[in-house]
């Protein structure tokens, strides 16, 4: 299982025993194949990519999710990667998402009380009036590309400004972190030349202000008396930041810009929202369950009996929380996008222990994001359908949205 993993670059003829999850169809719409596979195979298995199992119904993701310690968090990333060639000598990793109790639950309680629904409120103002900056840039031109000039520019400023990294730096984080979670993430030494890159500046930056305390969050960070923290405070707030970066910005980013190309080609939702603004927070919630970006790993620490399948030790699974977020015996009509649902039980932020402890950062983000563009662009459509493109993988969404208005 911990051999690179090499693309077999045949066409995939049975998605229950043969998925591949960077196969070019897969990426750009995956609900027929996640639908062949809940019916024929709920738990499936490929070889490809180093090999793993794949649950698609909500039920058993659900279940798998609780399965802790046996399918272990270590090993977060959907495909097995070569990091040795990375200066790890400090074992560094990226708790909680990649740590198991009892570590995963101390770094957790670090960081949950930066994301509660009143903290993040403190990042609104900040968030909207970047927004409304971007908008100023584009609107005059009457097209822009949704992707690249809006959604991807969000993210990685807010995340900085609430790190109190410098927000003029959100080019180098986007291109850094997409690096690790696309370009790089079948590619090794790609994935590791922008991990470094990550490490070395973040290390910088942390250990700067262990020496010399600031008014803000890394700063906070390094300070709190958590016992297990003691000795290497530089060590875990280091890991903690390299998360937080990496889990805000591709993910949040992929979320804005899938509403924001469902409401460019589904007009008759668009006009309806720009009509009723009341129906955003169903809005959000639909586009969340719909177009759920973020796939995780687990890999099994002990063989694992689910169902009929054995998993043995090594084995990798992939939390498919996208797939989930579309099994009939959960949503009525999961096909259909209903912007005012209200049953709407979705996992798109995880489930169990490793719940995204971001979600309300996200929420707000995406709410503001899309409430701007409404407001100052309510028409809008995709310039060229054909012209857009979507990244998959660990988190999908797409990368290139050219819109017109
Ligand atoms: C729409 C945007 C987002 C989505 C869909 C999303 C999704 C997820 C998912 C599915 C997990 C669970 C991982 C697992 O089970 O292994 C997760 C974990 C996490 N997310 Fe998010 N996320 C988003 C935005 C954010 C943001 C903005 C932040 C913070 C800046 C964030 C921080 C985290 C952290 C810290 C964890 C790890 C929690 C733990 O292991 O206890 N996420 N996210």
């Amino acid at each position: 299982m911990t051999d690179t993993p090499v693309h077999k670059a045949t066409p995939v003829e049975d998605w229950a025993t043969d998925y591949d999850i960077f196969d070019p169809e897969y990426v750009v719409d995956p609900v027929p194949m996640w639908q062949e596979m809940r019916e024929q195979c709920p738990v499936a298995h490929t070889d490809r990519w180093g090999g793993s199992w794949m649950p698609t119904r909500h039920a058993d993701v659900q279940a798998m999710a609780k399965m802790v310690p046996e399918l272990s968090s270590k090993a977060p990333l959907v495909i097995d990667q070569d990091d040795s060639a990375v200066d790890n000598s400090d074992g560094l990793n990226a708790p909680p998402i990649s740590a198991d109790p009892p570590e995963a639950t101390w770094t957790r309680k670090m960081i949950l009380p930066t994301f509660a629904p009143k903290a993040v409120q403190a990042y609104q103002p900040y968030t909207e009036q970047l927004c409304h900056q971007l908008i100023d840039g584009f609107i005059e031109a009457g097209e822009c590309d949704a992707a690249a000039d809006y959604a991807q520019q969000i993210p990685p400023r807010v995340i900085a400004h609430l790190l109190g990294l410098d927000p003029a730096r959100a080019d180098e984080f986007t291109e850094w972190v997409r690096g690790v979670l696309e370009l790089g993430l079948n590619n090794p030494p790609v994935r590791n030349h922008y991990r470094e890159k990550i490490i070395g500046f973040l290390h910088a930056e942390v250990s700067d202000r262990f020496e010399n305390p600031r008014d803000d969050k890394l700063s906070e960070l390094l300070q709190l008396d958590v016992p297990e923290m003691k000795g290497q405070e530089v060590h875990v707030v280091l890991g903690i930041a390299n998360l937080l970066l990496i889990a805000g910005i591709d993910t949040t980013w992929s979320s804005i810009g899938s509403a924001l190309f469902h409401f460019g080609s589904h007009s008759e939702d668009r006009r309806r929202l720009a009509a009723d603004h009341s129906l955003f927070p169903t809005a959000t919630e639909e586009m969340l369950r719909y177009y759920s970006p973020v796939t995780m790993g687990r890999v099994a620490q002990e063989d694992v009996t689910y169902g009929d399948v054995v998993i043995r030790e090594g084995d990798k699974v992939l939390m498919n929380f996208p797939a989930a977020n579309h099994d009939p015996e959960v949503f009525e009509n999961p096909e259909e996008i209903q912007i005012d649902r209200q049953r709407n039980r979705h996992i798109a932020f995880g489930s169990g222990i490793h719940r995204c402890a971001g979600s309300n950062l996200a929420r707000l983000e995406m709410d503001v994001a899309l409430r701007a563009w409404f407001e100052r662009i309510p028409e809008f459509e995709l310039a060229d359908p054909n012209a857009v493109t979507w990244a998959g993988g660990q988190v999908r969404g797409p990368r290139s949205l050219p819109m017109r208005f």
